[in-house]
């Protein structure tokens, strides 16, 4: 197994591997990778949604899929609730799996809740031929890069993350329209987050849409969040994952953020994808 880095500190793509029967060792020094550059690429991995799933659950118990609205006779269909489909493909009119083909903002994973999930893992099945890239920024790098005055203003700031919208703009099933950031439910986290397994601090934003900086007007909270988002992805410290069939990307929610580009309805786009519980939520 060999960990090359893709960017000099980020992002690295793990070699000579096959996650389906990965050693002990092997996993030790993968997951220290991962902990070490925040974004970790694996390609070639062909493995089926009980292989994704055994190896995802090696970072934690995983998250299971939010059916809450599906009636019981579908739920029961469902083979694997642990492994969860993006894709735009339609089956009978009705998306077989999130996301569509929508282009999809900067975010971190579901930081609008209390407890959000340190990990979440893709593994692209069909890619289109063009478009769907999913791009990554560093936020530990983004943190280093704030000017002195910006990085003090902040040090003592917290910022309420939408829960109400998807990455994509679409109105989550069960959550109201509303048009004032103040109305936005989703959780208040520190604008600087300490990483609670390597000590180091990033920028802590979750995503731009609705973000609110509680104790300020609309405008004071605006005009911050924008002074911030300048910072967020700074094109050296961005990298942008170009999908081939089987590529598995692990990525650290906790220091990452990602976006991913729209494309074509007409062609195919089809992921399974794991998330892993935050240690303090099970
Ligand atoms: C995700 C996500 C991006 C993509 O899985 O959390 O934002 O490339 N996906 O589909
Ligand atoms: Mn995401």
């Amino acid at each position: 197994m060999n960990v090359i880095p893709l960017t000099p500190s980020f992002v690295a793509e793990i070699q000579e591997i096959q996650l389906d029967r990965i050693t002990d060792s092997e996993f030790e020094r993968l997951y220290a990778a991962w902990l070490h550059y925040g974004v970790l690429r694996i390609r070639n991995q062909d493995l089926d949604d009980e292989q994704l799933q055994a190896f995802s659950q090696r970072f934690g118990p995983l998250e299971e899929a939010p059916f809450g609205r599906m009636p019981e006779a579908e739920k029961a269909k469902i083979k694997n609730r642990f492994v969860t489909t993006l894709s735009n493909i339609k089956v009978d009119g009705k998306p077989i799996g999130g996301l569509g083909n929508d282009e999809a903002t900067w975010h971190s994973d579901m930081t609008y809740s209390e407890t959000p999930p340190p990990a979440s893992l893709l593994l692209g099945i069909e890619i289109p031929d063009q478009g769907g890239d999913t791009h990554f920024a560093d936020q530990r790098a983004a943190l280093a890069a704030l000017p002195a005055a910006l990085r003090q203003r902040v040090e003592s700031l917290s910022v309420k993350h939408n829960a109400a919208h998807t990455s994509v703009g679409k109105l989550r099933p069960g959550f109201e329209a509303f048009d004032d950031p103040r109305d936005a439910p989703g959780a208040i986290h520190p604008m600087i987050k300490t990483h609670n397994e390597t000590g180091k601090p990033a920028l802590y934003l979750g995503r731009r849409e609705w973000a609110y900086i509680p104790g300020m007007t609309v405008t004071e909270s605006d005009d911050l969040l924008d002074a911030l988002w300048a910072y967020v992805a700074i094109k050296e410290n961005t990298w942008t994952q170009h999908w081939q069939p089987f590529d598995l990307i692990i990525w650290d929610n906790r220091c990452v953020m990602h976006r991913r580009d729209g494309f074509d309805q007409n062609s195919r786009r089809y992921m399974r994808r794991c998330q892993v519980l935050p240690r303090h939520a099970v």
